[in-house]
């Protein structure tokens, strides 16, 4: 049943790039880490190699979060290894380029079933845990600043980021005051470790701060959200500014 009295984290795409910055900075904030994956399993068994550096007792199972079956699985190997949950990081995503008028059905469910659908049913089964408890407990979901901006080509993707916005506060209205849920929407992050890429030509003009976001930058905002007692129902853009253009 984890370790008595430690705080426990429930985090969706924990093994991706951001995604795994954000699990280690929350496991070295003391957190039990109980983590999902997907169809990489090997970026898995390294995310978790990682986090128990810092957390041994976490866990991680496997979870298609575009289908409900699976994440009422999640729950229940969650419910086998701890028994409180602090905070949800919904952050497992897809994302790939659409043409708009050639948008095909499979590639609507891959994006709207994974991400938004995914998430409701995440923050669904984490509420049920959460408002039994008695004590304050948070969620964090995680969008893009493209939700509210008009991008060419990513339709599913930024609807779906868009859809999770709205569910963040809807979330927030009806669990308030016992969870707080708030959303973090990233600009383009680069500079994951090991990698050094090289940002899209003109990107750096629409970005008023004149780079890409690091993952420290979000990981910043992450550990905000998880002091803050009186934010609830916000949105918080970390992009730079690329949001003013
Ligand atoms: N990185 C950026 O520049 C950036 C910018 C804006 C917003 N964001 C948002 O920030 C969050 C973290 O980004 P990231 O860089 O870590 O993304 P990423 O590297 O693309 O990783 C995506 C994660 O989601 C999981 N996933 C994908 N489909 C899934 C499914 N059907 N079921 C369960 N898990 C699934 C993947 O697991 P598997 O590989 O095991 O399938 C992986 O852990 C995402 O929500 C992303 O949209 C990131």
């Amino acid at each position: 049943m984890g370790v008595s009295g430690k705080k426990v984290c429930f985090m969706t795409g924990a093994s991706g790039k951001l995604g795994r910055e954000i699990a280690l900075a929350i496991a070295g904030q003391g957190y039990s880490i109980f983590f999902t994956w997907n169809s990489s399993e090997e970026q898995a068994n390294e995310a978790l190699d990682q986090i128990r550096w810092v957390s041994p007792e976490s866990q991680m199972a496997r979870c298609d979060v575009s289908k409900t079956g699976d994440i009422s699985q999640a729950f229940r190997v969650f419910g086998q290894h701890f028994d409180r949950l602090d905070l949800l990081v919904a952050s497992a995503s897809n994302f790939f380029r659409t043409d708009l008028l050639e948008v095909t059905e499979e590639q609507w469910h891959s994006l709207v079933d994974t991400n938004l659908k995914g998430t409701f049913f995440t923050m669904q089964q984490a509420a049920r845990i959460m408002l039994r408890q008695p004590f304050l407990s948070r969620m964090i979901t995680m969008t893009d600043v493209s939700a509210g901006l008009v991008w060419r080509n990513f339709a599913p993707y930024t609807v779906s980021k868009s859809g999770i916005q709205h569910l963040t506060r809807i979330f927030a209205r009806e669990t308030a005051p016992r969870i707080l849920v708030n959303s973090i929407a990233p600009g383009t992050i680069s500079a994951y470790p090991g990698r050094d890429d090289e940002p899209e030509s003109g990107l750096i003009e629409k970005i008023p701060l004149q780079r890409l976001g690091d993952p420290m930058d979000i990981v910043g905002a992450v550990k905000f959200l998880m002091e803050s007692e009186y934010v609830t129902g916000q949105v918080i853009n970390v992009d730079g500014g690329r949001m003013l253009f």
